[in-house]
């Protein structure tokens, strides 16, 4: 049920941070509910497995009751009762137990008809509820702890609702050296993937056994999954950035966009890299990249801590924009990683030490099928930076050397 990569203690640790920043204020986080799509997994709310480690618990909730006169119910993991006829479908599910609890380490779990109850004893003795979850948007529902105490609040006359929407972002932000050994060891299954892509591509390859080539590198490592659909796009496709088909003919000639990422033990990685097909760059695509890689240099020397992603982002549009690409490229420098691909984070806040951040800047011309990317992972460090996937071939010659290893 629980996720045991990473330790027990360390999810209670991360559960304390969140209690005391509540200051005596009730919060409670959601795992999200409903059945797992046709075509894959059941995901829970990703604020909810940072605190829990748990991934299979659709409608399971933790509540934070900080004032709760027994210690032990100052955190509380609430879970769907069990339903033998569903478990037939669903999967047999555990009672709650002394091994449960320990397993989970909560000392207090219910099931969730005591949701109503627990929560309202909460807010009724604290007068004071705080929301966690992200806010939502006005034309989208009104995030579900902030609808739950609305209509607390309408019943517990003084009591007041509070923000701190933030703070389970900025604890993610910040990985712990268990989180980026799992991170590590995403990036060298993407690398092997990557590595199986440079030998075995050749003009007439179709796009999709490359991306089945590539998959199979990261599950041979150990991976679970992809972390997100992967981009193989050749020719004029390498110019589309959420190109998703992959199923298109290679040709002689073309460049191809790889963008890609293995997930270890829950957590992602996300490298690009952009090859020719035949092995060799023209002059042509030699000179466009030569122009990426020199920007992407310039924003990971530019990742420190105290600097902002927006000050990392200038690094790199400075460098394309004076060789004269400035509107071809279109997205932002890159994202904060973790449990996600794309991991909350905030490009105005300071980068901190234990960051972990792509770098990705490009330059898509469509009209001369050339798309390139060079994404890498780069996590922050005391003293400035340290690229994680730094062992993948990267320069025109790296990428040219690893590609003569093909078979003939
Ligand atoms: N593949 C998504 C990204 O690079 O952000
Ligand atoms: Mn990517
Ligand atoms: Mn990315």
């Amino acid at each position: 049920m629980i996720d045991t990569s990473i330790k027990v203690s360390e999810y209670q640790a991360r559960r304390k941070k969140v209690l005391s920043a509540l200051k005596g204020s009730v919060g409670v986080v959601f795992a999200g509910d409903g059945a797992p799509p046709l075509r894959g997994e059941w995901f829970p709310n990703f604020d909810f497995k940072y605190l829990t480690g748990i991934g299979n618990e659709p409608g399971a909730a933790v509540i934070f009751d900080p004032t709760n006169p027994d210690p032990k119910r100052r955190i509380m993991l609430l879970l769907k009762p069990v339903n033998p006829e569903m478990d037939v479908w669903d999967g047999y599910r555990d009672l709650v137990t002394e091994k449960l609890r320990k397993e989970t380490g909560f000392e207090s779990i219910f099931r969730t008809n005591f949701l109503p109850r627990l929560l309202g004893e909460a807010a009724k003795r604290a007068k004071h509820m705080t929301c966690l979850h992200p806010l939502s948007t006005y034309t989208q529902p009104v995030s579900p702890d902030l609808e739950i105490f609305q209509q607390l609040s309408a019943r517990i006359p003084g009591s007041t609702i509070a923000d701190q929407s933030k703070l389970l972002t900025e604890l993610r932000m910040v990985k712990t050296p268990a989180e980026i050994k799992h991170i590590r060891s995403a990036i060298k299954a993407t690398a092997e993937g990557i590595d199986r892509v440079l030998r075995a591509t050749k003009p007439g390859i179709n796009e999709r056994q490359l991306h089945n080539t590539l998959v199979s590198g990261f599950t041979d490592m150990g991976a679970k999954t992809v972390a997100f659909d992967p981009i193989v796009g050749s020719g004029v496709r390498s110019t589309i950035l959420h190109y998703k088909e992959n199923d298109q003919s290679t040709s002689d000639g073309d460049l191809m966009v790889l963008d890609c990422g293995a997930e270890i033990n829950g957590y992602a990685s996300d490298i690009t890299r952009t090859i020719p097909i035949n092995g060799k760059f023209s002059k042509r695509q030699k000179e466009v990249y030569e122009v990426v890689l020199k920007a992407q240099k310039a924003s990971i020397a530019a990742v420190k801590p105290g600097a902002t992603m927006t000050q990392v982002d200038a690094a790199a549009r400075k460098v394309i924009k004076d060789a004269g690409y400035g509107d071809y490229f279109l997205h932002s420098i890159g994202h904060h990683m973790g449990l996600e691909t794309h991991d909350p984070g905030d490009n105005s806040a300071k980068l901190k030490p234990g960051m972990v951040v792509t770098i990705e800047p490009g330059i898509y011309i469509y009209d001369e099928a050339i798309g390139i990317r060079i994404e890498d992972d780069i996590l922050v460090t005391k003293d400035g930076r340290q690229n994680l996937s730094s062992s993948i071939p990267k320069t025109v010659k790296e990428i040219e050397d690893a590609m003569k290893k093909r078979a003939k």
